[in-house]
């Protein structure tokens, strides 16, 4: 497929706009590093080693993933810094985690006095010491310990126990990112921030120090920088923006994100019962639906919805008639769970295909 035109890819596709992910990447290279921060992306956005290693390259300090399977790919494929930013739970997945640790710098989030022993045990075992993050539940009301006292005892135990080393917090409160006004989200920003604050201090009056406060997300990203708490990014979206984000102000008077949409699924018209609207094929198999419908790319009033999992609808109002054949081409509404769908990116530079990268860690969710 190299080589050939956007024409000739076959059907439905998971497409990256080469010009678009590279600028993305450039520019979060530089807008999640003002102030001094720094920026450890989210490796569940893609799942892939290509893009974890050009991430790198624009300066991130490592990567983060949401799960162990994930890490495993990404240290398999020659990743060596890597934070798993949800608990990792339970003897034989805790194995895992120590037994990744002897190949690569792999740090976890922890919420619970039980799970952060077991780590130390099995690590000690095996004569490794595993770093740890205390996860604050800052507003999301998902992991995390809910207090900054539950926090400071959680801290103190890691310091207490060998096996484990305390390297700090995280802090991630998803609720925020996708808030489209801008004041509303630094109002949910800075309560997440507020409580992470209040951890921080707690730990300070108990003699320890967080090395590291790590969280925010794409969404957060631009309050984040300039609310002096953070100090390490977990942006994963920015990559390939979902079509939702793409409506987020990203600053006081309303811009736009400066992040463009780099994925697509490219369809294929299947059936043409009129011209106004046609059937192609791609379903709930080749986007995901958790967030909503695609949004058509380039056809104006044009609307996609689901029609099971192998089909999808379009319906066209400016009579722009496709024929059976055609290509149509839709943004995502979560980008990360398309990914997920699918086995490679086709990767796009104007007409002609440059690459086709694979998902490694595509359905690595144990
Ligand atoms: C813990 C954590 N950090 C960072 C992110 C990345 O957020 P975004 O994709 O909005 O940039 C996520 C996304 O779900 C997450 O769960």
């Amino acid at each position: 497929v190299i080589g050939r035109s956007k024409a000739e890819i076959d059907t439905p596709a998971l497409l990256i706009d080469a010009d678009l992910l590279e600028a993305n990447l450039e520019r979060g290279g530089r807008d999640f590093t003002l102030n001094g921060l720094s920026y450890r992306p989210h490796a569940k956005a893609h799942k892939s080693a290509v893009i974890a290693r050009k991430q790198l390259e624009y300066g991130a300090v490592g990567i983060a993933c949401a799960k162990l399977g994930e890490a495993e790919v990404l240290v398999g494929a020659g990743l060596e810094d890597i934070l798993v930013t949800t608990p990792v739970v339970g003897t034989a997945k805790i194995q895992r985690l120590v037994e990744l640790n002897g190949s690569a710098r792999v740090a976890v989030v922890v919420d619970d006095p039980g799970n952060a022993a077991e780590i130390g045990s099995v690590a000690t075992g095996a004569g490794r010491v595993l770093e740890l993050l205390v996860e604050v539940d800052v507003g999301q009301e998902r992991c995390g310990v809910r207090t900054p006292e539950a926090a400071v005892r959680l801290a103190e135990l890691i310091e207490e126990s060998p096996g484990v080393r305390f390297r700090g917090l995280q802090g991630y409160q998803g609720g925020s990112q996708g808030i489209r006004g801008f004041r509303e989200r630094v109002e949910s920003v800075n309560r997440s921030v507020d409580r992470l604050r209040a951890v921080v201090e707690q730990l300070g009056r108990a003699g320890l120090v967080a090395e590291v406060l790590t969280g925010g997300g794409t969404g957060s990203s631009p309050i984040d920088v300039r609310a002096g708490c953070l100090t390490e990014l977990q942006p994963g979206s920015y990559v390939f923006m979902d079509s939702s984000y793409a409506e987020v102000e990203w600053t006081p008077e309303g811009d736009p994100p400066p992040f463009a949409r780099s994925l697509s699924v490219l369809t294929t018209v299947i059936s043409r019962s009129s011209p106004q609207r046609v059937v192609v094929d791609a379903g709930q198999k080749a986007a995901s639906s958790d967030a909503g419908s695609p949004v058509v790319k380039d056809r104006d009033g044009a609307r996609f919805s689901f029609a099971g999992d192998e089909h999808g609808i379009v319906e066209l109002t400016d009579g722009g008639a496709p024929l059976l054949g055609e290509k149509i081409e839709i943004y995502p509404s979560h980008c990360d769970t398309t990914v997920n769908l699918h086995d490679e990116f086709v990767v796009t530079r104007g007409d002609v295909v440059e690459d086709v990268w694979t998902i490694d860690a595509r359905g690595k969710t144990q």
